[in-house]
């Protein structure tokens, strides 16, 4: 079978599609016919050795998968050969053509939802459910801050907030990525191009005494920014730094706003806690099964040995919404 590996820590243009042993599965572990993979900026990272983990090299990125159960482990229960499921990978190894994953990191498909949509289940739709109702509650009638709101976590975030019946203020960099973060239920949108964010914010913000929910996948300034903006009480959702910058917290503002900063670590949560991120992924399948305008409004289809490009266009800041990759 083949993989997307990765000789070297050059970041997208050392990945090559070539041949890749993969074990027998262990007794606890599902082999998975890998039909569609999620890209998320994870990968990237992982491409250039800036993630939290460093598997050893030639590695394979890619944390979420879709497809079909070929072999289930001797001690496996629940799943069975034919499964349609999705998984995440804690570890990485999707960018595959088969994968061995740990059958409590799987979960079951549905009839409605094809391959492509159910791999963006695992990292983005997971990590914004568990950022925007496990960890902060969100409440029907809050004001949510979505920074990076055209990336994978912010355009799912986006949905999400909105079928709770929040308000939302998408911030993006662009104007293409103005139009998609409104195609995505926005309510309003800054275009950091045009719009210098702080005092856009205050313009927007004001009557509302500030903003309740900000997720923030970005950090740098916008971390410092989306702080300032924060009604009372508000919660501050620290998801990642795709700018490249981890800021420096101003711990006055946490203290003058009786704010809360939430760590988002869904990874972690998810192999601490699989019984957990389970129903988070139960209750996901169901909305996007029933709701269509749940799914990712613009799914970019890319073939798996294709997947250099599409990381490139990634680092690049040049994807709207999500790419999957595909195995024919
Ligand atoms: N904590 C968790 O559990 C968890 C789970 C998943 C992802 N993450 C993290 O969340 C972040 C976003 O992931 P994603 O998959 O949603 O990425 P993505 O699809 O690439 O979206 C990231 C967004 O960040 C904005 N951005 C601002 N400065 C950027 C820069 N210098 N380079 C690239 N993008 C920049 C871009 O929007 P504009 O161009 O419009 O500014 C882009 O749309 C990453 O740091 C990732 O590691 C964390």
């Amino acid at each position: 079978m083949n993989a997307l590996l990765c000789h070297s820590l050059d970041g997208p243009q050392a990945l090559s599609w070539q041949a890749h042993e993969l074990p027998p599965p262990g007794a606890t572990e599902l082999r998975v016919r890998v039909d569609a993979a999620g890209v998320n900026f994870g990968d990237v990272l992982l491409t250039r050795g800036k993630y939290q983990i460093r598997p050893p090299l030639p590695l394979v990125p890619g944390m979420e998968i879709a497809g079909e159960v070929i072999e289930a482990g001797a001690s496996v229960r629940g799943f069975a050969r034919g499964d349609r499921v999705a998984a995440v990978m804690p570890e990485f190894g999707g960018f595959s053509e088969y994968v061995n994953v740990r059958a409590e990191h799987a979960f079951h498909g549905d009839a409605r939802l094809p391959a492509d949509v159910a791999a963006c289940i695992p990292s983005v739709y997971g990590t914004a459910w568990y950022a925007l109702d496990t960890l902060a509650g969100l409440r029907a009638g809050e004001l949510v801050l979505v920074l990076g709101a055209a990336g994978g976590v912010g355009s799912a975030s986006v949905q999400l907030a909105k079928s709770r019946g929040a308000t939302v203020i998408a911030v993006v960099g662009d104007a293409a990525k103005a139009e998609f973060a409104r195609a995505c239920g926005a309510d309003d949108v800054i275009d950091c191009g045009r719009e210098e964010l702080r005092t856009a914010l205050r313009e927007r913000t004001g009557t509302r005494g500030g903003v309740n929910l900000p997720i923030d996948p970005v950090g740098g300034s916008a971390t410092e920014t989306a702080l300032g903006s924060l009604a009372w009480g508000g919660r501050h959702l620290v998801v990642g730094f795709a700018s490249g910058s981890i800021p420096a917290i101003a711990a006055n503002l946490v203290l003058l706003k009786g704010a809360t900063l939430l760590g988002v670590n869904f990874g972690g949560y998810a192999l601490r806690f699989p019984e957990r991120a389970a129903a988070i992924y139960r209750t996901l399948v169901a909305m996007l099964a029933e709701d269509p305008a749940l799914r990712p409004p613009r799914l970019e289809r890319v073939p798996m040995r294709e997947g250099a490009s599409a990381l490139a266009r990634m680092e690049a800041r040049a994807v709207l919404g999500k790419i999957v990759l595909i195995n024919p």
